[in-house]
């Protein structure tokens, strides 16, 4: 697939994959991308993941036309990009591995080896001349790993964006671009949302046609709509106003009132309701919607003098992807001691600028007639 004239598409789809990194349902597979660009030198961007390399190698030679690589570019160390690099210089001993610093030793770990004979280290401004084409490379530390660069082509306005504007899903199947790119930005990068900002004020400087990540499909139109989302999501402000309402429940009576307030708050006029089971439903999707809208609602019973376990494990993927600046609520269910809000609130406790309803529901049990006015109380509450 031809990007350019000169830029090559060599990655490829994994429908094979479980779980991405080891706990990301995709239901649309993964896409590890990898670019050629053809000049008077000529540069790999990037290798695939160790299940495919031989699926890479092939798109590479054909993608060549006999021609064989001075550079492997290496953006990012993660295996699902990086497996392929010791047997890439093993194939093509005549070609420089360009890296940052922080890359090479990574590769020392993974490969036992970095390079030293034949390697290039490139830090921030550096550029590579490649004929025409002119890679600058930009330092992107922990988005999503430390040793992160970008590059940005200047004759072309390409910029190789690494894991910044990647989404879950392979490329030959259709779907709604942020609703992956959302679940897979908050998942995976969410944490470093202060990075992030970081490289879009280096991002605002340049003039650029095509980002080229490493998941998910080329962007090439609107890009203030795919960059505009990326400053949402990074400063940790909603996208939407909304509630989440996450739930957990043993024996259906906080579901009961999870749904119930779920109808409340649509009558009410609420623009945008979400309920998530988290012990049944896609956590990752649960803590995305989370991040997307402006309201929260966790629901779940006291247990073992504590809260539900799929309800502590949701509460710590939000705390440590610094969850912030949103409306939060509680419902509680608790057949002798409940402590549920207790507990939450404490978990929540260093997450910044959080406000917290005065509505407040405490199920003793089975939702009663009194846990109804609270349910329609929190509902006004939330849409007021
Ligand atoms: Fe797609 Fe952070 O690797």
């Amino acid at each position: 697939m031809n990007i350019t004239n000169s830029v090559k598409y060599i990655g490829v789809n994994d429908h094979q994959v479980d779980l991405f990194e080891g706990q990301y349902v995709v239901e649309n597979g993964m896409a590890y991308n990898s670019y050629l660009i053809l000049d008077e030198k000529v540069a790999v961007t990037d290798t695939v993941d160790g299940n495919f390399l031989a699926q890479w190698f092939e798109n590479l030679e054909h993608a060549l036309e006999g021609r064989s690589p001075d550079y492997l570019i290496v953006h990012h160390m993660e295996p699902d990009h990086s497996a392929g690099i010791a047997a890439f210089a093993k194939k093509y001993p005549q070609a420089q591995i360009v890296a940052s610093a922080k890359a090479f030793v990574m590769m020392k770990n993974f490969f036992g080896d970095d390079f030293a004979d034949r390697r290039l280290v490139v830090g921030e401004g550096d550029t590579l001349s490649l004929g025409a084409h002119t890679l600058t490379f930009v330092t992107a530390p922990m988005v999503h790993w430390p040793e992160v660069v970008l590059s940005y082509e200047q004759s072309e306005k390409l910029l190789f964006s690494a894991d910044a504007f990647g989404k879950f899903g392979a490329l030959d199947v259709e779907e709604d671009w942020a609703c992956e790119a959302r679940r897979y930005y908050i998942g995976i990068v969410g944490k470093y949302g202060a990075q992030v900002q970081a490289l879009l004020k280096k991002a605002a400087g340049l003039d650029i046609a095509k980002i080229l990540p490493l998941h998910g499909p080329i962007l090439e139109e609107n890009l203030s709509y795919y960059i505009g989302l990326y400053d949402t999501w990074s400063s940790y402000r909603p996208e939407d106003e909304g509630v989440l309402i996450a739930y957990t429940s043993v024996y259906g009576n906080t579901k009961k009132a999870a749904l119930m307030l779920a109808e409340m708050l649509k009558e009410a006029g609420c623009p945008k309701v979400a309920v998530a089971d988290l012990a049944r439903d896609d956590m990752a999707e649960a803590v995305e919607d989370a991040f997307r809208y402006s309201k929260l609602v966790l629901a779940t019973t006291t247990y073992n003098g504590d809260v539900f376990p799929f309800m502590r494990t949701f509460i710590d993927h939000l705390t440590e992807r610094n969850y912030q600046k949103r409306t939060v609520a509680f419902i509680e269910n608790g057949s002798w001691a409940p402590v549920a809000t207790k507990v939450m609130k404490g978990m929540l406790e260093k997450s910044k600028e959080l406000t917290y309803a005065e509505s407040t529901v405490k199920i003793l049990s089975a939702v009663s007639e009194e846990n109804i006015s609270e349910l329609k109380a929190l509902a006004n509450e939330l849409v007021s």
